[in-house]
């Protein structure tokens, strides 16, 4: 194989990266400065979630990753961090009770900006322009001075990363991530629903719990897991410009991180083998995640398996299946059971978001509950049945009262629902009541899985 460098990924060719920016100096310019700008994670934590993932690889945690399709500049407010913070926290502790296992939480969040588009043109009214690819690369406005690609973007998109990681640090370690917060994490919507509830007899069970710890001695204070937590970023690594900026060397280890993101992943349309997304990723150090769907073959796995972990290092590879609620079953069983075959080591995570996109005779793009429900099923029916750990899930998620996609039980978004609240800058989302719901039905799932799991690995 070729040595690999920062930019060796330019000898490559690449999807989905817009080469279409009118000055091609200013995007050097701009790559440049970002070189010089501070990391906005250190090595040493990709190492720890790299650890982590080991445990989830080896059955014994369970990943939790959800933010955004896209964020915006736009939607850029502490608020909305803080939202989509605190419900992954109420899913965790639901995960975490239910499963009875720890939580790796993983957002999607300061850095997911760029978009791969179906169509690099969109077509309105006879006007065509380039797609929109997101607040990093161009503007959603339909006009060509807003689609045209300006790399001012790219270092806006660092700005708001930076102060976004700011103040997921502060909620992870300052206190509000705090155990015995967890009952105010709890959402203000107006009437309380049937989620809520829920949860807040969870919370007084664990309530009850801390109690009784607290009388053994076991505080928040004498026991620091108790009044923080970690909490890491990922993004889609799709704008290698940006990425190749963000890749610095370790000075313990003296190897290569993107310190743009704890995680990156590969989406599904740009995991060609001899492309340049693969070829970036195979060359730095963080944990790596790939998006695999419809028409992948065990052998063309195997093959990106060699190049993105030679060393079979636990923790380095999640693969985020994403096959559509009735497509998972016929796809995942051969890859599983090549995998397990080989005794590669890897988290296996489920997105039962891109594969359950459909449009709605009003022309929204939606995503039925159901569908989601019925993906992470069988996913989970699926691995557990070939011998393998169903260890994760990867949502797309606000904490917003969003009606984005259809269904839940409740407080249920109908069709005709859907224009009063749809704010989405990409794809469909999540509400938070559908979140915290899909999150009480997986965690029953799960601690079935979990005990037979227990079976086989004791055994
Ligand atoms: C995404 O995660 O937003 C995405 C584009 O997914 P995929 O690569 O699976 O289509
Ligand atoms: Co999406």
């Amino acid at each position: 194989m070729t040595k690999w460098t920062p930019s060796s990924w330019r000898n490559k060719p690449a999807k989905h990266i817009p080469s279409d920016y009118p000055d091609v100096a200013e995007l050097n310019d701009v790559e440049a400065t970002l070189k010089g700008y501070p990391p906005l994670v250190f090595a040493g934590e990709a190492r720890r979630l790299k650890a982590k993932l080991a445990d989830v690889a080896n059955g014994k945690a369970f990943l939790l990753q959800g933010g955004d399709c896209a964020e915006s500049f736009k939607e850029f407010h502490p608020d909305n961090l803080r939202d989509t913070f605190r419900v992954m926290m109420q899913m965790a502790v639901v995960l975490t009770y239910g499963a009875g296992q720890p939580v790796v939480k993983v957002g999607r969040i300061a850095g997911q900006f760029g978009k791969p588009r179906s169509s690099a043109v969109e077509i309105r009214d006879g006007v065509e322009l380039p797609s929109y690819r997101g607040d990093n690369i161009n503007g959603m406005a339909f006009d060509p001075v807003s689609r045209a690609p300006d790399p001012q973007r790219l270092l806006k998109a660092y700005g708001q990363s930076a102060a976004t990681m700011n103040l997921l640090r502060a909620f992870a370690t300052g206190g509000y991530a705090n155990l015995r917060n967890i009952h105010k994490w709890t959402l203000g919507f107006v009437d309380e629903s049937e989620q809520t509830k829920k949860y807040k007899e969870l919370c007084e069970k664990i309530e009850d719990a801390l109690d009784f710890m607290e009388a053994c001695g076991v505080t928040p204070e004498s026991t620091p897991q108790m009044s923080s937590t970690n909490y890491y970023t990922s993004h889609e690594g799709l704008l290698l410009g940006y990425e190749e900026a963000m890749t610095r060397i370790d000075s313990t280890t003296g190897r290569w991180y993107d310190t743009s993101a704890h995680m990156l992943w590969i989406g599904n349309r740009t995991r060609q083998l001899d492309h340049a997304h693969v070829e970036f990723m195979r060359g730095i150090e963080n944990p790596i995640a790939m998006k695999i769907g419809e028409g992948l073959e065990p052998d063309e796995l195997m093959r990106l398996l060699d190049v993105l972990n030679p060393d079979n290092e636990a923790g380095k590879i999640t693969l985020i299946a994403r096959y559509g609620h009735d497509k998972v079953a016929k796809g995942l069983p051969t890859l599983a059971r090549a995998i397990k075959k080989a005794g590669r080591q890897v988290v296996w995570s489920c997105d039962p978001m891109h594969g359950n996109t459909i449009k709605t005779d009003s022309g929204y793009k939606t995503r039925p509950f159901d569908y989601i429900m019925t993906e992470v099923s069988q996913f989970m029916q699926v691995l557990h049945s070939e011998g393998c750990w169903p260890g994760g899930v990867h949502f797309e998620m606000t904490g917003q009262n969003v009606t984005e996609c259809l269904g839940g039980s409740a407080r249920a978004v109908r069709e005709e629902d859907l224009s009063s609240r749809y704010h989405t800058h990409c794809d469909p989302r999540l509400n938070a009541d559908q979140a915290l719901e899909l999150a009480f039905l997986i965690s029953e799932e799960l601690g079935r899985y979990r005990k037979d799991e227990g079976v086989r690995l004791a055994g």
